[in-house]
């Protein structure tokens, strides 16, 4: 960090003792690295607001016997071959499949990737978690 900047905040006393706690559940040893957390998540929200450069996983678990879902999956990362940096594979019994992609590009173009595997017929729950390539997070 390159200059420390303190400040004081007003705050009702139940509210912070709830965030206390919650913190504190979450492993946080004070709360200043919580807070510091908390403005990371709303700039790197802006980032993908603004249609920046992001990274992020798109990760799907799916029935493999549904029909087309593995090629329907492999054509739509083959479409956007610069988006995808990478892909993680894992049968998970006979029917299920996990997958995790890793993508890096343009946040719009990253959301309508996720959402076009997410939303393809056989694929049982997806979630694209969303953050940065860190370079504009000190
Ligand atoms: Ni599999």
């Amino acid at each position: 960090m390159s200059d420390l900047y303190r400040f004081g905040i007003s705050i009702d006393a139940k509210l912070i003792e709830r965030f206390d706690a919650a913190i504190g559940r979450k492993g946080y040893s004070n709360r200043s690295e919580a807070i510091r957390d908390l403005i990371r998540d709303v700039l790197v929200r802006e980032e993908w607001g603004a249609d920046e450069e992001i990274v992020g996983t798109v990760t799907i678990v799916y029935d493999h016997h549904v029909r087309d879902i593995t090629s329907r999956l492999v054509e739509a990362q083959h479409t956007e071959p610069d988006l995808i940096l990478s892909c993680m594979h894992v049968h998970l019994d006979h029917h299920n499949c996990l997958e995790v992609v890793a993508v890096r590009g343009r946040a719009k173009k990253v959301q309508g990737f996720a959402d076009e595997i997410i939303g393809a017929r056989g694929v049982k729950h997806g979630k694209l978690a969303a953050t940065t390539t860190g370079r504009k997070l000190t």
